[in-house]
């Protein structure tokens, strides 16, 4: 019996490509449904953008004692899930499809929903939860492409992995947080973004800290009723 050879021979190689030159990086023998991965990397697209745009406004509207080190954190991962995006769209292209930018139907689209949150601990939550659910929907996918489509694969493996990190990232702010009632600003009016940068917020915030120790020390009173009077 013949042994099976591990590769298929070289010159069909060689010429399978010259015969499909235009579909560049698309073979023969790629294996993959390939308009279902187009499909399936559009979704993960949309989820990508939602996810930058949560935590850009996010990083915006942080506000708070922790607001300077949060609203960071917050931006670093809106610049990471751009990356993200960046990637997965030109993968798309790689696969011949169109990566899909528009903004109609982006949340439909999207596996993460995009949630304001009404504080910074709010705000976290909801990251927390969009980053665990980004994280099961691109589990499945790297076991949907299996062997088929092992670059695809290894691109998605590596952004499930930024993402396991972001969760951590989120949970660690949280446990550092501690419990609800954290002083942030209420919830923003929308268009509310422009006239506080999240630098102006973090200024303010350490202009508040003397006013938030004494609302801690009052504990019948809230927060945001001891800063007032604080301030006055
Ligand atoms: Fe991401
Ligand atoms: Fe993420």
């Amino acid at each position: 019996m013949a042994a099976k050879p591990f590769l298929t021979d070289i010159q069909t190689i060689r010429r399978r490509a010259r015969e499909h030159i235009e579909r560049g990086a698309v073979t023969d023998g790629y294996q993959a449904d390939r308009e279902t991965v187009i499909k399936i990397l559009n979704e993960a697209l949309a989820t990508e953008i939602v996810c930058v745009l949560r935590y850009k406004y996010h990083h915006y509207m942080a506000a708070g004692i922790h607001a300077q080190s949060v609203a960071a954190e917050f931006l670093q991962h809106a610049q990471e899930e751009q990356a993200h995006a960046d990637r997965i769209a030109e993968r798309i292209t790689q696969l011949e499809g169109t990566p899909n930018f528009s903004p109609e139907g982006l949340l439909t689209r999207s596996h993460s929903d995009y949630v304001e949150g009404e504080d910074l601990v709010d705000m976290i939550k909801e990251n927390l939860v969009a980053e665990r659910i980004a994280i099961d929907s691109y589990r499945e996918i790297v076991q949907y492409l299996g062997n088929d489509d092992p670059t695809t694969r290894r691109l998605m493996e590596d952004i499930l992995g930024q993402e396991e990190e972001h969760a951590e990232d989120m949970s660690t702010l949280l446990e550092q947080l501690g419990k609800k009632g954290e002083p942030a600003k209420s919830a923003p009016a929308r268009g509310a973004a422009k006239k506080a940068p999240a630098k102006k917020a973090a200024k303010k915030a350490v202009k508040k800290a003397p006013a938030q120790k004494a609302a801690k020390k009052a504990s019948k009173k809230t927060a945001s009723k001891v800063v007032k009077k604080a301030t006055r």
